[in-house]
């Protein structure tokens, strides 16, 4: 697999191609040369500086012509929320943090040479949808970040086309896809996104209501923009003030969206309430059974058994078994007949 290097400066440039070059047939170029091929490359390794606009339009500029490329690794400088924003915005499948080692960078394209070999296809369908999904949530969370409106139309465009994506190619390609190529809270909304849909479709709900689904789905974690990366992103548990850091986002998020006249009621409940649970025990309203609607149930469904199978890089995945049993013993705080319900999901579809 040849891997194409992209830096901003001659000394970048040297850096990256010292560390693949053993390993990989390598082409490389200069952000400001006027046309950087990728050409025939499976990967794009991109370390540039973020803030100067004129790498960030030749970057666009690159991808833009490039969209055949699977793997876009961006190596940036600091672990800061607007630089990872910034590259998932164009692009990026992953982001890494300077001083990278060889062992990692070469840790990624390994992965992406798996991605071939293994028993479930990661379809393009699948490939194309999460990236447009990856994308709209990180303007998302730009947005909050920056104070500015959010895209509501767009998210939900994208919402629409995981959906389109589940009913073509099914779940599992959904989640490997979605696993293997994003990370963090991006990965996990697009995740939850994709599993609401699938529990909706499996459950034979109005078209309407699969809309609400991956709507609410996409905008549910949105409180999370305002929490340190370095606590939603923390390997290992949370101490008490983190977890009540963390616990903030359900009513951030709902802070965020409520004066925004393109969000139902419905959505802005979900936003809110997605961590409730049916005896009282969940926050941030600590609501019960009655006041808890079916939208919010099959996303708490959804979200908990998303954040259960994620990908993290510091432990070993949950296969979808292990999870659905998890989810089958908290009797009392999800609906019964929802959770039986969504056996088919978790375990077969
Ligand atoms: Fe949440
Ligand atoms: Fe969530």
């Amino acid at each position: 697999m040849p891997v194409h290097v992209v830096a901003d400066t001659v000394s970048k440039l040297t850096g990256l191609r010292a560390m693949l070059e053993q390993h990989y047939a390598v082409t490389s170029g200069l952000l400001s040369d006027a046309n950087t091929p990728c050409a025939e490359s499976d990967a794009v390794v991109v370390t540039a500086d973020l803030r100067a606009v004129e790498n960030i339009a030749a970057l666009k500029e690159m991808f833009g012509k490039s969209s055949h490329v699977r793997k876009r690794i961006f190596v940036i400088d600091q672990k800061a929320r607007l630089f990872t924003v910034q590259a998932y915005a164009l692009g990026a499948t992953r982001v890494l943090v300077n001083p990278v080692n060889q062992a990692s960078l070469l840790a990624e394209l390994v992965d992406s040479n798996h991605s071939q070999t293994v028993s479930i296809e990661t379809l393009p369908g699948a490939h194309e949808a999460a990236a447009t999904g990856a994308t709209a949530l990180a303007s998302m969370f730009s947005a909050v970040l920056s104070g500015k409106a959010i895209d509501v139309r767009d998210a939900k465009a994208a919402g629409g086309k995981i959906a389109d994506s589940i009913a073509e190619d099914g779940l599992s390609s959904w989640l490997e896809t979605v696993r293997r190529h994003h990370e963090g809270t991006y990965q996990h909304c697009l995740l939850v996104t994709g599993i609401a849909v699938d529990f909706g479709l499996s459950l034979g709900v109005p078209k309407a209501d699969v809309e609400r689904l991956y709507s609410a789905a996409m905008f549910h974690d949105i409180g999370k923009a305002r929490i340190p990366l370095a606590v939603l992103d923390k390997p290992g548990r949370l101490d008490d003030q983190e977890r009540a850091l963390i616990e903030t986002h359900p009513a951030a998020g709902y802070d965020v969206l409520k004066g925004n006249a393109s969000i139902s009621p419905e959505i802005l409940d979900a936003v809110r309430h997605h961590h409730e649970y049916l005896d009282g025990s969940g926050y941030p309203d600590a609501l019960c059974a009655a006041s808890i609607s079916d939208i919010v149930r099959i996303l708490t469904i959804s979200d908990i058994f998303a954040a259960l199978i994620e990908h993290r890089h510091y432990k070993p995945t949950m296969p979808r078994e292990q999870a659905y049993e998890i989810i089958r013993t908290m009797q009392g705080k999800l609906e019964g007949p929802l959770v039986a319900a969504f056996r088919d999901v978790a375990l077969n579809r």
